[in-house]
């Protein structure tokens, strides 16, 4: 699949609808996402980009329900996780490295923004989503659990789910900073004006 086959008809008032569209999801129908979607979703994080281009990212695309209950209990046994169609296990790899004996310092941020990638394409095919984000710093007996179910390699760190379905609730609306807020011209505090 080409970048061009996938944005070729893509415009720019289409991205900021699904910017402005998405919204974590905790409800989802019972109906499966067919592969090619899964495929295209996590082509976008494909696309990303990197530090140094090194695309320390993996993806496990998890959809048995016992594994999908390991996942929840990981994740602080919040249940609507078990009952997402397909969990997307994002996973960094600190081996990833552009120069040989110098394992990746940002390959947690950089899965982060694919990660991203991946809750906005879902978006823009009409999925819901809901980042969980599941940090295995705290290193429990838990997070090795899964690690061992999903063989992921001691060197990896898997830094959020994914929780992609049908969705099956319409949130209501969420408040947000205002732009003068987050946003400055030219220096911290001053007023970015019109
Ligand atoms: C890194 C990250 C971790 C999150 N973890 C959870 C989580 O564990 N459980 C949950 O219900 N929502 C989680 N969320 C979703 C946030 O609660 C949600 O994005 C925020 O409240 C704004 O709502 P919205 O996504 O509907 O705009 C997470 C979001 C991010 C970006």
């Amino acid at each position: 699949m080409t970048r061009s086959e996938i944005f070729e008809s893509f415009r720019s008032e289409e991205f900021f609808q699904v910017v402005g569209n998405r919204r974590s999801i905790r409800r989802y129908k019972e109906i499966d996402i067919p592969q090619e979607d899964i495929a295209k979703i996590l082509e976008a994080a494909r696309l990303a980009p990197s530090t140094n281009n090194t695309q320390p990212w993996k993806y496990i695309v998890v959809k048995e329900q016992a594994t999908k209950d390991l996942l929840t209990l990981v994740a602080g046994n919040q249940r609507f996780i078990a009952d997402a169609n397909t969990i997307i296990v994002a996973i960094a790899d600190k081996q990833a490295s552009c120069c040989p004996g110098n394992p990746s310092q940002w390959h947690i941020l950089d899965t982060m923004i694919a990660t991203e990638h991946v809750v906005l394409a879902a978006t823009a095919l009409g999925y819901g989503s809901c980042w969980i984000a599941m940090l295995d710093s705290r290193n429990t007996e838990n997070v090795k659990e899964v690690k061992n179910a999903l063989r992921i390699p001691e060197a990896a760190s898997i830094v959020a789910l994914v929780l992609l379905g049908v969705p099956d609730e319409s949130p209501s609306p969420i408040s947000r900073k205002t732009l003068e807020e987050i946003a400055f011209h030219e220096a911290y505090g001053l007023a970015l004006g019109g």
